[in-house]
């Protein structure tokens, strides 16, 4: 149920800070360790390359869960769109561990992954939120999201969960691989937990925001670089299905090979800065949008801000970043949509579990 809320989408970016603090509860043990079944954590640690099989915002999800796969554990990842992987099948490697991110567990274009690469004998977990779900069944192991039901068609706090717990994976393996890490997963997460629930309580400037830039604009541009294009591309993706503003993200490194041309007087650009190793170069692209006529919104990360900022999101680990980073995209895109008097919950077009191929 809703409750008092007027859409369910609102209710479930709300209860993002408390479904995160839950995954912190049920992935940690009572000596503050990583709780998790053990044939994950072997098959984890067995595997020479990590392929991450997913749709819409899973997949935005695994682009995340490279990142930390990668850079915590030390295994190679792959991620896939599910609906391409078939047509140009990549070189697998000896001990591949395929990887299904699905808030449903239903979806079609997932599921005909799993049949092809079980055919081959490949190993699979699926991260999802519905435990008993196709998916679930279907793979090997399975690891639960814990986020509640997710009704809203666009996708918000299943996206936050995929990512945390795809950090506790990352974290589990890196130990059980021996490798040592300064981050502590838990605390870091409930780090940003916090300042998830700090924008939760800034929805007024968020809605001004969103009235600010997107009026009646046609269409929208998110920017940024690193992990932040990767939260662009969210972002651009929950305010296209519930707004009909044609969003689309870039890469900043992008623009000039392309999509600079589209920049008109007034284009709204979305710009993400959290990484301090990029602030640099995107505070140039957000520079060359501006000086074409663009609107910038920029969306920094304390520390990194500078005077001018749109709206600036607490400080977290530059790991957690997209957890926090993505709720102001997710606000702005819900305004936007109800300012045009859209079908917030229930999109045109769309349904929220995605069954057909
Ligand atoms: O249930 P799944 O996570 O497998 O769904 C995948 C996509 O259909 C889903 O994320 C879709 O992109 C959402 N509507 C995005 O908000």
């Amino acid at each position: 149920e809703k409750g008092t809320y007027p859409h369910f989408m609102l209710k479930e970016i709300d209860e993002q800070p408390f479904v995160i603090r839950k995954i912190i509860q049920e992935y940690q043990d009572e000596n503050d360790q990583i709780k998790l079944d053990p044939d994950v954590r072997q098959a984890m640690t067995k595997c020479d390359r990590v392929y991450i099989i997913a749709c819409g915002t899973s997949y935005h999800a695994g682009l995340i869960g490279k990142q930390f796969i990668e850079k915590l554990a030390q295994t190679p990842v792959e991620v896939h769109v599910a609906s391409e992987f078939s047509y140009n099948m990549p070189l697998i490697s000896d001990n591949p561990l395929f990887v299904f991110i699905s808030q449903s567990g239903e979806t079609a274009d997932s599921r005909a992954v799993l049949v092809e690469t079980k055919a081959k004998g490949y190993p699979a977990l699926t991260i999802t939120n519905v435990p008993g779900s196709t998916l679930s069944r279907e793979a090997d192991y399975t690891l639960h999201l814990h986020a509640g039901p997710e009704i809203a068609v666009a996708s918000t706090k299943a996206y936050t969960a995929q990512m945390a717990v795809l950090a506790i994976l990352a974290v589990d393996t890196a130990q059980a691989k021996g490798i040592e890490l300064e981050f502590n997963p838990m605390k870091q997460l409930g780090i940003a937990a916090n300042a998830m629930e700090a924008l939760c309580d800034q929805k007024e400037e968020i809605e001004q925001i969103s009235a600010d830039f997107l009026p009646t604009t046609r269409n929208c541009f998110f920017i940024g670089r690193s992990v932040d294009y990767y939260v662009g591309l969210e972002g651009a993706l929950k305010l296209k299905e519930i707004s009909y503003i044609q969003a689309e993200g870039f890469a900043g490194g992008e623009l000039k090979h392309g999509t600079i041309a589209l920049i008109e007087e007034g284009t709204p650009v979305v710009a993400l800065a959290t990484q301090e190793n990029v602030n640099y170069s995107i505070r140039g692209n957000v520079k060359e949008v501006a000086a074409r006529g663009a609107n910038p919104c920029v969306i920094s990360m304390k520390g990194l801000d500078q005077e001018g900022d749109t709206f600036v999101i607490p400080e977290v680990h530059e790991l957690l970043t997209p957890l926090v980073s993505v709720v102001p995209m997710q606000l702005i895109a819900y305004y936007a949509a109800l300012h045009r008097d859209c079908d917030v919950d229930k999109p045109r077009n769309l349904a929220k579990s995605v069954t057909v191929e």
